[in-house]
């Protein structure tokens, strides 16, 4: 099949953006694709990569525009995959991080404990180096199997990454990952998940639609703080409102658009600045109108 036909069986219809978003905002794409396995994948890259093309995985920090100009790819199609074997973890980028974490820990793998209550995929936690307690992927990460814009497979060692505060230097689409589980008891991991997600439910606002924490931490400072001692907590513009739980969320609180999530975050930067004097950076990915290339 060449890549029209590819493209054209992949395609799904009678679907939106909001239907796949953490915070239940967006509209149509030009094309929202779910391929079935990764041959599908290999024989459109090159098309799609010459046009931009957007990999959400599980979506759980990006903003959708109303009308996105540009082809959104979704994983949940993709075979999931999750082994263990001579202390290396295969797993496809597909695969939620709380069932990797518990798959892995059932055979006593463990170190993956701060991911638990993420809502995102495999592969969007490691390109973005996301991470909760102060800790990331990036030292269980042996290395990252990885599709380029011409839908070859290369595999690049974790050496030859370059890992940032929430950025890495990886451009291509994450097929799987190979991790370095630490050898742990189930029973002392499992522990610890309870935890974490006890913690993460009284202090984040989880059962309303969010987009996880909207800004990075500014250096030395917590921006939830910030935003809440600028008396902030409670603002709210059309249906976007800044979390009472934790003021780096904004929830959907029924009905919120792009624009309202946009206004809402301008404003919370401008007030932060003229009274912090600290310029507000951005965590979550504003999706805009206008094509944009490659994001898991
Ligand atoms: N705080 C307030 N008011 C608020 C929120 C927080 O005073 O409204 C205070 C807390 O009491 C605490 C400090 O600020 O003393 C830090 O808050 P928290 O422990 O919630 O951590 P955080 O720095 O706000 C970071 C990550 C979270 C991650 C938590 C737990 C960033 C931007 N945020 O939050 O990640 O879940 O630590 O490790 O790195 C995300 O990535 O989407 C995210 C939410």
């Amino acid at each position: 099949m060449n890549d029209k036909q590819v493209l054209e069986m992949i395609t799904l219809k009678d679907v939106r953006l909001s239907d796949f978003s953490h915070i239940r905002i967006g509209g149509s794409a030009r094309g929202i694709l779910a391929p079935s396995s990764v041959d599908e994948l290999r024989v459109i890259m090159p098309y799609l990569s010459e046009r931009g093309y957007l990999a959400v995985g599980g979506a759980s920090n990006l903003l959708f525009p109303d009308c996105y100009d540009g082809y959104v790819l979704l994983d949940e199609k993709l075979p999931r995959d999750v082994t263990y074997d001579r202390g290396v973890a295969n797993v496809t980028a597909n695969v939620n991080v709380n069932a990797m974490l518990m798959k892995l820990a059932a055979q006593d793998a463990g170190g993956f404990e701060f991911l638990a209550g993420i809502p995102a995929h495999l592969g969007g936690v490691v390109k973005m180096n996301a991470g909760a307690y102060g800790k990331t992927l990036q030292t269980l990460i042996h290395s990252i199997e990885v599709l380029d814009a011409e839908g070859k497979r290369n595999i690049i060692p974790a050496e030859r990454v370059k890992f940032g505060y929430r950025t890495t230097s990886i451009r291509e689409y994450i097929v799987s990952v190979n991790l370095l589980p630490e050898e742990m008891d189930r029973r002392e991991i499992k522990a610890r998940v309870d935890e974490l997600i006890a913690m993460r439910r009284s202090s984040q606002p989880l059962n309303m639609p969010n987009l996880g924490c909207i800004f990075k931490n500014p250096p030395y400072e917590s921006a939830g703080k910030l935003i809440d001692e600028c008396g902030l907590k409670g603002k709210r513009i059309g249906g976007a409102v800044v979390s009472d739980v934790h003021a780096n969320f904004i929830v959907n609180a029924g009905g919120a658009t792009y624009s309202d999530v946009l206004s809402l975050i301008d404003h919370i930067r401008e007030i932060v600045l003229r009274e912090r004097d600290i310029q507000l950076e951005l965590e979550i990915e504003v999706v805009h109108h206008e094509t944009q290339t490659t994001r898991q």
